[in-house]
């Protein structure tokens, strides 16, 4: 089993990851930390205890990290999400609080009492993470590796520029990026994997994947409920058949590395251009003979994610 912790902002892509983290032997899911992104942190913290909640797993330790980003100002994609963030079949109040402790606290507890590396998973934008590499800076030789959701090598998909968990917050993504490494292990820098939207836009659903799962099981049912409304709204912004689960796609690939395809090259974040702050600078071609700091997605095994996915969502 790959140990991990998940900082998320869900968020409904965020919930169906926690939900495949929980339904494949392959993961052990140590504990949740949540972020400001998708929606404010209270409700992000409210939909993961309800998640954790839904799947029987209301043992998994959660606590809340950062309510805003670190310099800008909170923007959320309540637009796309609702303002609570999570609709649909899920129980209206959490069974209990998420601990009294800071998100990287909880981090930094689970990663030092871990028998082995653990892997960090965020799928929101990143003021956790960076928090706990410049607050723990022992810690990050101990991390397996960090997978992110996050960012893409063409165009964005909240600016023509940025995607979003990047746009939310660059300067924690700058400092994420900089301790990333992608080949061997370097002191100080940690193993980074960016699934960006090269990947996740090919990761969708579509009404027919609602309809096999309606009905059959509480995740299910709220799965076909949250497509319901987001294979409409991907439909009227985008065009597309279906609703892209970008986040679940950390997960599917770590269950089977085999999944995503990527490649090595160096990343760096804009954090200051109005025009193109949040995007990441991917060296796709090397012409800047950087040292490669991330495994960047570059394509997906569609038919196997959706196999996988399906099998763990469906009882
Ligand atoms: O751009 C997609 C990402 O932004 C996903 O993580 C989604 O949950 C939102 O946070
Ligand atoms: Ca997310």
């Amino acid at each position: 089993m790959t140990p991990i912790i998940l900082d998320c902002d869900p968020g409904h892509d965020d919930a169906i990851a926690i939900m495949l983290a929980v339904a494949d032997p392959a993961i052990e899911l140590l504990a949740v930390t949540t972020v400001a992104g998708n929606v404010t942190l209270n409700h992000t913290t409210r939909n993961a205890l309800r998640v954790l909640d839904m799947v029987g797993r209301p043992d998994i330790p959660v606590a809340a990290g950062r309510p805003a980003p670190l310099v800008r100002d909170l923007s959320t994609a309540a637009v796309m999400h609702g303002e609570t963030g999570l609709a649909g079949p899920l129980p209206q109040e959490p069974s209990r609080p998420a601990l009294d402790v800071a998100a990287v606290d909880l981090m930094a507890h689970t990663i030092t009492a871990a028998t082995e590396p653990v892997t960090l998973v965020a799928t929101g934008p990143l003021s956790n993470v960076a928090d706990l590499l410049t607050q723990h800076p022992l810690l990050v030789d101990q991390l397996a590796q960090i997978v992110i959701m996050g960012g893409a090598v063409d165009l964005g998909n909240w600016t023509p520029a940025a995607e979003f968990n990047i746009w939310v917050d660059p300067h924690a993504a700058d400092i994420v990026f900089r301790h990333g490494c992608a080949a061997d292990r370097i002191p100080g820098r940690v193993p980074l994997t960016m699934i960006g939207l090269e990947v996740t836009h090919q990761a969708w659903l579509t009404d027919e994947h609602a309809e096999l799962l309606r009905g059959r099981s509480a995740s299910g049912t709220f799965v076909a409920e949250l497509l319901d409304h987001f294979v409409g709204f991907h439909q009227e912004r985008f065009g597309w058949e279906g609703a892209p689960i970008h986040d679940a796609v950390t997960i599917a690939h770590l269950i089977d590395p085999t999944l995503v395809q990527t490649l090595a090259m160096n990343v760096q974040i804009e954090v200051d251009s109005p025009l193109c702050v949040g995007r990441t600078v991917a060296d796709r071609w090397n012409v800047t003979g950087l040292e490669p700091n991330a495994f960047v997605g570059l394509g997906i095994d569609r038919p196997r994610f959706i196999e996988l996915l399906m099998k763990r969502l469906l009882p």
